[in-house]
């Protein structure tokens, strides 16, 4: 991976840098940095630093990165800094990485504010054709090692990710609904990268070509009032991945895209997920995990307060065969399904295509609870699914308070469990008579999960 560092951020340390969408007239009389600036938004007195000083046009067709990555570099060299992407301006930015200094005192703060219409907008390139080869297709804006930055505010990030998702490897997009080989990479919208101490705040964003957001190898996330959109038939358009990435708080968003609403990944813990409304997604999940005989660890993570509707999954834990390490301390608690496929689903057997042979290494699940889950599934399949692995079962999975009924129609399908160990603390709707008491038998004499 290759990464460019501004030089003013890597030469001064002790930066802090606010990164601004405001509406353009309340600053208008601001020039060129370092001017002290008005009060912005309750932040105290921060120099401004607007796109538009720095040479930026706003038209959504000009080539706005270098005058983004100029006000960037001269906002890393004040104190503290607004960044201020305007009102009622497009700025078409290519893909790019916005480094901070490599101390741990930096404070960087990027606001995207707009007060009423949704006209002021960051997007990339229209497209992979639009996209110059010489950039990265994986990723469009980077934030690598910044610490206390924030980035919030009503702004728009409009991910332009059509021509992504009909690329023709993409699932069904190939002529005749086949899938074709070929160039498939796609960019993240967002990606914070070995970060910490960060709040992203009220953003809308919408249509990202892959993942809205990516947080990996980052701590102290603080994530909050987000909306993003994306149409259900979207390839990966994940709402927000973390992996690596911990003490993270992930609050009051609302998420409808093409797959999951919320995914964790490996090496996440101490995660907290709160009234987050889902759907159409594929739900929250665990995972996937394990992939390529891979260990993953992932523990205390709680998911309250949350909706999932119209949604292929509610609540997974997702694992491939043949991985190691373990999910532990989870808990799912007052959750409201709507029409959901699969409310409840944990799936040790995750397969994207046919062929993926049992293999005798496996995650240890162990420690979920699932409390005060109520709602309608979908009868097309089971409204539990928990399908462990062979070798290590899963152990200590708590049920209280779960009532499922069918969206429509009465046709029940009953739970599905196999080695599957806990207890139901209260009785459930449907009955999960196939769930196993106590502890099993069965786990490996020298099971260690290495976490
Ligand atoms: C986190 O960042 C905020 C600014 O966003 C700053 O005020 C605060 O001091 C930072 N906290 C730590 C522990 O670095
Ligand atoms: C696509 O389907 C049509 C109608 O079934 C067929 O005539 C055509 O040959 C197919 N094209 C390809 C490339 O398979
Ligand atoms: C839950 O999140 C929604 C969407 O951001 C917000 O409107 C609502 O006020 C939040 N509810 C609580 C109790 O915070
Ligand atoms: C679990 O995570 C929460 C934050 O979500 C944190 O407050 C708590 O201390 C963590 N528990 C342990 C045992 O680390
Ligand atoms: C893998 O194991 C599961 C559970 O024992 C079984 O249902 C499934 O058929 C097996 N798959 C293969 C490919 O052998
Ligand atoms: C089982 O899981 C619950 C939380 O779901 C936890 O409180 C309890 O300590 C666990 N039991 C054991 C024996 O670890």
């Amino acid at each position: 991976m290759e990464f460019r560092f501004p030089r003013t951020c890597t030469l001064f340390s002790s930066v802090s840098l606010y990164f601004l969408l405001l509406p353009f007239h309340s600053f208008s009389q601001i020039s060129l940095p370092p001017s002290p600036a008005p009060e912005a938004a309750g932040l105290g007195p921060l120099a401004v630093f607007s796109v538009l000083s720095f040479g930026a046009v706003g038209d959504g067709v000009t080539d706005d990165t270098p005058a983004l990555k100029m006000a960037w570099d001269t906002a890393c060299q004040a104190e503290s800094a607004t960044l201020l992407i305007p009102h009622r301006y497009s700025f078409m930015i290519q893909s790019a990485i916005f480094a901070g200094p490599s101390t741990n005192e930096v404070c960087i703060l990027l606001s995207l504010f707009i007060v009423e219409k949704i006209d002021g907008t960051l997007m990339p390139p229209d497209g992979p054709d639009s996209w110059p080869k010489s950039n990265n297709r994986r990723q469009w804006l980077v934030f690598y090692r910044v610490n206390g930055m924030s980035m919030q505010g009503g702004g728009l990030i409009d991910g332009r990710g059509e021509k992504w998702w009909n690329l023709p490897c993409k699932p069904h997009k190939g002529v005749n609904g086949t899938t074709l080989p070929g160039p498939c990479d796609s960019p993240v919208a967002i990606r914070f990268f070995m970060s910490s101490n960060l709040t992203v705040q009220g953003l809308k964003i919408k249509n990202s070509p892959q993942f809205h957001f990516r947080f990996d190898g980052c701590r102290d996330v603080h994530i909050d009032s987000l909306y993003i959109k994306a149409p259900s038939q979207s390839p990966n358009t994940d709402g927000i991945h973390i992996e690596n990435t911990n003490n993270v708080k992930i609050y009051n968003s609302v998420v409808s895209n093409g797959d999951d609403c919320v995914s964790i990944g490996a090496g996440c813990y101490n995660v907290d997920i709160r009234n987050i409304t889902c759907g159409p997604s594929h739900g929250i999940s665990i995972g996937s995990l394990g992939i390529r005989n891979t260990r993953a660890c992932v523990s205390n993570i709680t998911v309250s307060d949350a909706v999932v509707k119209n949604s292929d999954n509610g609540v997974r834990i997702k694992t491939w065969q043949g991985g190691s390490g373990s999910v532990s301390k989870v808990t799912f608690n007052n959750i409201r399904m709507e029409n959901v496929k699969n409310p409840i689903i944990i799936d040790q057997y995750y397969c994207l295509t046919k062929g993926c042979p049992n293999q005798t290494s496996s995650l240890h699940i162990s420690d979920i609870l699932y409390a005060n889950i109520k709602g309608t599934y979908d009868i097309r399949s089971r409204p539990l699914h928990l399908a462990c692995s062979d070798t290590v079962p899963c152990t200590n999975l708590t049920f209280s308070e779960v009532e499922l009924l069918p969206a429509k129609g009465n046709f029940l399908l009953d739970p599905f469990c196999w080695n599957a160990y806990g207890d139901l603390r209260t009785l459930t709707i449907p009955p999960v008579s196939c769930l196993s008491e106590g502890i099993p038998q069965s786990i490996p004499e020298n099971y260690v999960d290495q976490c």
